[in-house]
């Protein structure tokens, strides 16, 4: 079975495969909905989608094992990339595109570590220096 691994949590569980990165979190007692950079972490714990991809509260980086996961899927393609007006979770994949996920839409079959609430950097790490 893949181990999922919560860095900011320190938590590690084992999952069968096809599970998805939410219900794993909700397995592990992990708040997946973070907010943005901590605010309103605790009322996207229960305004939110529930899983259908289309609230964003529910990001993550998924730090190591990316190809132990499924393939970004319509859902995730629109909430990133295809939003004609950015929302929050558009904001936070800025800096974060190689790593964030839907993680009710992303699909575990492997070993993999992820990080709940990807920080917004809208201007990136060298904007002041
Ligand atoms: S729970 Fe809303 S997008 Fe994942």
């Amino acid at each position: 079975m893949p181990t999922v691994k919560f860095i900011n949590e320190k938590k590690e569980i084992e999952v069968p495969a096809g599970t998805d990165i939410r219900h794993a979190a909700l397995m592990a007692g992990v708040n997946i909905y973070q907010g943005i950079n901590g605010f309103g972490a605790t009322i996207n714990k229960f305004i939110n989608c529930h899983g259908l991809g289309c609230c964003g509260t529910c990001s993550v980086n998924v730090l190591k094992g990316m190809e132990n996961t499924t393939e970004p899927g319509m859902m995730e393609r629109m909430k990133y990339k295809g939003l004609p007006i950015p929302d929050l979770a558009c904001m936070q994949y800025i800096g974060n595109e190689a790593t964030m996920r839907l993680s009710c839409k992303t699909k575990i079959t492997g070993d993999i570590e992820v990080e709940t609430g990807p920080r917004l950097n809208l201007f990136g790490d060298n904007f002041f220096s």
